[in-house]
C-alpha cells in the first residue's frame, strides 16, 4: 500500500513539474508592475526586457527586439522585409511608422503576367517577389526620434545571438525542416538554413548565423549605410542579379520609411489607434466596430451561432471594401472618412438578415463617397515603466519570405510583391481578391493586413494589440479586443479563445477546428454559411493593462510566444 501511495505521489510530482514546464513554454499570460515585453520568441522578449532595465524606453526595446527577432525568428522577424509600428508616448502623443517594403523602380503593373497568364510562382517564389526592404531604415528612424539609447547598444544583443547561436525549440526546428526542400534550391539558403550533414534540425540544436552577425555589425557601425549601401547593398544586388530580381542600388539608396497619422476609432469607452493605410487593418477594424455598435453582442453570447453569423457578415462587408478601395495612400485616393462614417457602415448592414447569409457574390464594395466629408508575420508589444507603449507587426510575407538568402549577408528576402494585385480577380497567397487601387507601380507600397493597435480608455493606455497571420491579422486583432471589452475575458482567454474569420472572397467561414460546437456549426450551415475548419487563425501577442496599472503580457499559446517583464 505504502509503495502504491509513494508511486502515486511521484506521478503527481512529475505531472506537476511537467505542467509547469509546459506552461512556461507555451507562454501563458504573466503580470508585471513596471514594464512588459511580449514577442513570438523568448530570447527576443528577454532582449527587450534587458534593454528596458538598462534605461531604454519602449522604443529602444522595440528596436532591440526587431533585430533580435531577425536572428531568432528567421521565419518572419527580419531585416529583409518590412512592417509597421504604432506608438503612444507617456505624454499621450501617438504616431505610426510605415516601414513597409516598396516596389522596385523597375517594377511594372503586369510584371507577374506572362503570355497573358498570371504566374503565382513569380510573385511568391522568385527574386522578383521581393520588395525593397524597409526594416533597417524604419528602426533607425524610430530610434532617432524617440529612443534614449545608441544604435550600437540596442543592436548588440542580436549580434551576440547570431554570433554565438541559440538552441532551437521544437517548433523552430520543424519550421526550418518544413522548408528544407525550398532552401536547397539556393546555395546561400542551403548553407544558412539546412544542416551540413543533411539531417533534419532537432529541438536543442545550436543555431549559429555568422554572416548575419557581420551584417548586423555593419549596421551597428554605419547605421543606414551598413545596409542600404556598401557591402550589404553589393550582396543584395548580386543576389538579385544571380536569380533574376530587379532591386537596384538606386532602390536601396532611395528607400524611405514614413511617419503617418494613426487611424483613430472608438467603441464603447475605448479609443483605438491603428496603423493607417497602406495597412488595411485600421479601416477594416474601424468599419467592423462601427457596424456592430448598435448590437448587444454580450447578450448574443460568445461564439454563439447568432454572434458568429452577425460578426461574419460584418467581416464580409469590410473585406469587400478593402478589396476595392484600399492601396498605398501615396498613390491612390482612399475615401477614408466615408469608409469610417457611422451612417455608411450602418447602411452597409441594411442588407443583413438574421436568418440567412448575404452571399459574397451578391455583395460588392459600398459607395462611401456619398458619406465623404471631404502564413507570415510577427507581432510584438511593449510597455515601459513610464507608460510609453509600442505595437509592431513585421513580416517577410510568406514563412521565410521567398526563401532566398542574400549570399554573404545571412538574411532572407521577402516575397511581399505578392501582396499587390498581380491581376484583378486573381487571388494572392492568402486567397485575397484585390482591386486596381493595389496594382503594382514603381516605389509603391503593397497593401497590408498588419494592424498594430493601441487602445486607450480615459486617455490612459489599456491595450497593445496586434497579430500575425495574413488577412487573419485583422480579424484576430478585432476578436481579441471584443473578447476583452464585450465579454470581459481575462488577458489569457482574450488571446487564446477560439477565433473565426471571413474575408469576403472566397466565400468561406473559417473557424478553428474545436472552436464552434457541432450544433452551432449546424445552425450556421442552415443560414447558408460555407464552413471551413482552419488550423490557427492568427497569433496575437498582446498587452492588457488593468484599472490598477498592472500590465499583463499575453502571448498567444498557438506559438512559441513569451512575455518578459519586471
Ligand atoms: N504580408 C502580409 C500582410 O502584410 O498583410
Amino acid at each position: 500500500m505504502k509503495f502504491v501511495i509513494r508511486f502515486l505521489l511521484i506521478l503527481i510530482f512529475i505531472f506537476t513539474v511537467q505542467s509547469e514546464a509546459l506552461l512556461a513554454q507555451t507562454g501563458w499570460a504573466k503580470s508585471y508592475e513596471n514594464a512588459v515585453v511580449v514577442t513570438a520568441e523568448k530570447h527576443a522578449s528577454q532582449v527587450g526586457k534587458r534593454i528596458l532595465q538598462q534605461g531604454g524606453n519602449a522604443v529602444d526595446a522595440a528596436v532591440a527586439v526587431q533585430f533580435a527577432l531577425a536572428v531568432t525568428e528567421p521565419r518572419a522577424g527580419n531585416i529583409g522585409g518590412g512592417g509597421f509600428m504604432v506608438l503612444r508616448m507617456d505624454d499621450g502623443t501617438t504616431n505610426a511608422l510605415d516601414f513597409r517594403e516598396r516596389a522596385p523602380e523597375q517594377a511594372t503593373k503586369d510584371m507577374f503576367i506572362k503570355d497573358g497568364e498570371y504566374k503565382p510562382d513569380l510573385s511568391r517564389r522568385s527574386a522578383l517577389a521581393s520588395g525593397v526592404p524597409g526594416v533597417v531604415d524604419g528602426m533607425i528612424k524610430a530610434l532617432e526620434r524617440y529612443g534614449n539609447l545608441p544604435l550600437e547598444t540596442v543592436i548588440e544583443p542580436a549580434i551576440q545571438l547570431a554570433r554565438e547561436g541559440y538552441k532551437l525549440t521544437w517548433l523552430q526546428a520543424q519550421d526550418l525542416n518544413d522548408k528544407a526542400e525550398e532552401f536547397k534550391q539556393y546555395r546561400s539558403s542551403r548553407r544558412y538554413f539546412t544542416k551540413r550533414d543533411k539531417t533534419p534540425y532537432q529541438e536543442g540544436d545550436l543555431f549559429v548565423q555568422k554572416d548575419l552577425a557581420k551584417t548586423l555589425e555593419r549596421i551597428s557601425r554605419m547605421g543606414r549605410d551598413g545596409f542600404y549601401s556598401g557591402l550589404t547593398a553589393d550582396r543584395i544586388v548580386n543576389t538579385m542579379e544571380e536569380f533574376g530580381g530587379i532591386i537596384s542600388y538606386s532602390d536601396l539608396k532611395n528607400y524611405e520609411s514614413k511617419w503617418r497619422d494613426p487611424v483613430k476609432t472608438s467603441f464603447k469607452d475605448y479609443d483605438l489607434y491603428i496603423m493607417p493605410p497602406p495597412s488595411s487593418g485600421s479601416i477594416a477594424i474601424a468599419q467592423m466596430l462601427t457596424s456592430l455598435e448598435n448590437y448587444d453582442l454580450k447578450e448574443l453570447g460568445f461564439n454563439s451561432a447568432k454572434y458568429v453569423h452577425l460578426v461574419t457578415e460584418v467581416m464580409r462587408r469590410a473585406f469587400a471594401d478593402r478589396a476595392h478601395f484600399l492601396g498605398d495612400p501615396d498613390f491612390v485616393r482612399i475615401p477614408q472618412s466615408g469608409l469610417l462614417d457611422s451612417a455608411y457602415n450602418h447602411d452597409r448592414m441594411q442588407s443583413f438578415r438574421w436568418d440567412t447569409v448575404t452571399s459574397s457574390n451578391s455583395i460588392s464594395h459600398g459607395d462611401p463617397l456619398k458619406y465623404q466629408e471631404s502564413n507570415e508575420t510577427t507581432q510584438y508589444s511593449i510597455v515601459d515603466k513610464n507608460g510609453n507603449a509600442v505595437a509592431v507587426t513585421t513580416t517577410l510575407n510568406g514563412s521565410f519570405g521567398n526563401k532566398i538568402a542574400v549570399d554573404g549577408a545571412g538574411f532572407l528576402l521577402n516575397n511581399e510583391m505578392d501582396d499587390f494585385t498581380a491581376q484583378p480577380g486573381e487571388p494572392n497567397m492568402f486567397g485575397l481578391i484585390q482591386g486596381k487601387a493595389n496594382s503594382v507601380a514603381p516605389k509603391k507600397r503593397m497593401l497590408s493586413s498588419m494592424s498594430p493597435t493601441i487602445v486607450t480608455k480615459n486617455d490612459s493606455t489599456r491595450m497593445v494589440l496586434g497579430a500575425a497571420g495574413g488577412p487573419r491579422i485583422i480579424t484576430a486583432t478585432f476578436q481579441s479586443f471584443l473578447n476583452r471589452v464585450v465579454f470581459g475575458m481575462d488577458p489569457q482567454q482574450a488571446n487564446s479563445a477560439p477565433r473565426f474569420h471571413h474575408q469576403w472572397m472566397p466565400d468561406k467561414l473559417y473557424y478553428e477546428e474545436f472552436g464552434l460546437s457541432p450544433d452551432t456549426r449546424e445552425k450556421l450551415k442552415e443560414k447558408g454559411h460555407k464552413l471551413n475548419p482552419y488550423g490557427n487563425i492568427g497569433r496575437t501577442h498582446n498587452i492588457y493593462i488593468d484599472n490598477n496599472g498592472l500590465k499583463y503580457g499575453s502571448p498567444d499559446p498557438r506559438g512559441d510566444g513569451a512575455a518578459e517583464g519586471y
